[in-house]
Formats: structure tokens, sequence, C-alpha cells
């Protein structure tokens, strides 16, 4: 190797490659998520999006007939005039159902920019810093990412203690409760629930997610943070969210724990030290 001073052991090598084949992991994993988003999110503002354009026909056509109103004042013989044509554009109603449409697309344009603010906040793959962050933050805005596959399949508790900041890579932790998540999701076969738990235990957080999905048996347990460990059908799963989850986790030397009852459920639980013990000398 060109760039090594001291001749490198077989060992070093390979070691080398094997966090270079890990980091590529990391990447396609962050890719392969973000593909995943993007179709949901694409889904996610499609509805407000289409509300708000048939609202702005609806005002459009509203617009005309108050001119029609405004501009009759000028040609008017009569106060008798004006007030049919206020009959004729229905006025009350129109007044009313003017403030409710413009409530409608307030809304739902609120509604997109809290999706594109979570975007925004989750697409920050190129911070590796390790920072001072908002864990309920960062849930929220993971929340409204993966809105679309959670809706259908769990009503989402959440069950939020007092939180410290937490010094970590914020993008990286919301990668990992977004696997969490999406896994509990497809844990679920109706519909069930979802519980986000948060707490201070010492000088740690703790993230809990559980849900009320099929469970883990025994005989898979110790196996699903192996990469690629996956019982999912091809397409659906990569078996690599868990391994990358664990990954991240270990390099902010926290621990990822799992509790499963099978037929009852599932808890993840992410403990992670509030000040980042290499931050000093980093
Ligand atoms: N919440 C859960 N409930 C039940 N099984 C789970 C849960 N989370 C993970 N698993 C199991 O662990 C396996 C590995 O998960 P993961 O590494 O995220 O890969 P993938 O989701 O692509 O299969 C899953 O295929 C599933 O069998
Ligand atoms: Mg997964």
């Amino acid at each position: 190797m060109s760039n090594a001073s001291a001749p490198q052991s077989e060992q070093e090598l390979l070691n080398a490659r094997l966090e270079q084949a890990n980091q590529q992991l990391l990447q396609s994993e962050k890719l392969a998520a973000i593909g995943q988003l993007a179709a949901g999110v694409a889904h996610e503002i499609n509805n407000p999006v289409g509300y708000v354009y048939s609202n702005l026909q609806t005002l459009d056509n509203y617009l005309n007939d108050l001119f029609r109103l405004t501009e009759a004042v000028d040609n008017a013989r009569c106060i008798e005039d004006l007030r049919q044509i206020k009959q004729n554009i229905d006025y009350d109603f129109l007044k009313d159902d003017l403030r409710d449409l413009l409530a409608e697309s307030r809304e739902g344009i609120e509604r997109v920019k809290t999706i594109i603010a979570a975007m925004k906040d989750f697409s920050h793959i190129e911070e590796e810093e390790f920072k001072p962050a908002d864990l309920h933050r960062g849930i929220e805005t993971t929340l409204n990412v993966v809105n679309n596959e959670l809706k259908y399949k769990a009503e989402v508790v959440r069950e939020f203690g007092d939180l410290p900041e937490v010094e970590c890579i914020i993008s990286q932790i919301n990668q990992v409760i977004m696997n969490l998540l999406v896994n509990a999701a497809h844990a679920i076969e109706t519909f069930g629930r979802i519980t986000i738990r948060t707490r201070q235990k010492g000088s740690t957080v703790v993230v809990e997610v559980q849900d009320t999905g099929r469970g883990i048996s025994p005989e898979h347990r110790h196996r699903i943070f192996e990469p690629f460990f996956t019982t999912k059908p091809v397409g659906k799963g990569t078996g690599l969210g868990l391994s990358l989850s664990f990954n991240i986790i270990e390099k902010h030397q926290g621990t990822l724990d799992v509790e499963s009852a099978p037929g009852e459920g599932t808890c993840f639980r992410i403990t992670l030290p509030i000040v980042h013990p290499d931050t000093d000398n980093e």
C-alpha cells in the first residue's frame, strides 16, 4: 500500500477493508432509506397539495363573483341592483366558505412545511459530528418522515420524560429510530400500537420503541443484529437495519437491547450516554 509508512499486517489490512465495507453498507442503507422516504413523503405531500390546488380553483370562482359585485357598484342604477347581484352570488355562503377554504389551505401548507422541515432535519447525512441535540425533536422529525408507513398500521403513543440534550450525531440516531419504527410497523399484522418512551437514567438517556406486533421467536432472537439476517420477503427486507443500528449505537458508546414475547410484542431499548465519552479528546 502506497500510503503506509510502516508495513501493515494482513490483519490490519483486513480490518481496514472491513471498516470500509461497513461504511459503504451504512451509506447504501442510508440511500435506500432515503429512497423509501422520498416515496412516502411524495405520498404525504400529494394529499394536501391536491386539496390546496382545488381550493385555489374555488377561490378563483369566488373572486370572480366578488369582482362582479364590486364592479357593479359603478354601473348600478340603484341599490336594489346591487342587492340582487349579492343575492345571486350567494354572498353569505361565499363568505363562510371562503374562510373555511383559506383555513383548510393554510393547514395543508403547514403540513407540507412540516414534512419539508422534517426532511431537511433528517437528511443531514454529511453531518458526522457529535453535538448536543434534542432527542424529542429528532423523534418528532422521524415520525413525520415515516408517518406514511405507520399510520395504517399503528396508533403511535408518546410517553416522553424530561430529557437533557444528548451529545450525539442526531442524523444517525434518527436513522436508528426510523429503523426501529419501520420494523415495529412491519411486525404488526393488522393494526396495533407503537409506544415511544423516553427517560433519563443517571448519566444516560433511554429511548424505547415498543410494539404490539408478532414478537421475535427465541431461535431468531440472537440473530436479528446479524447483517443480512431478515425474515421478510425479498424486496421488503435487507436485513441491514438492525445491524447498522447496532453499529451506530455502539459508536455512540451506548447499548441497543431487545425484549420480546412472541405473539405479544417487542421492545427495543436504546441507552445513550448524555455526554459522549470521547468528545473531549476529539
Ligand atoms: N419489532 C420487531 N418485531 C418482530 N421482529 C422484528 C422486529 N424488529 C426486527 N425484527 C426481526 O429482525 C429481523 C432483522 O431486522 P432488520 O435488521 O431491520 O432487517 P429487515 O427489517 O430488513 O428484515 C427482521 O427481519 C425481523 O425478523
Ligand atoms: Mg428493518
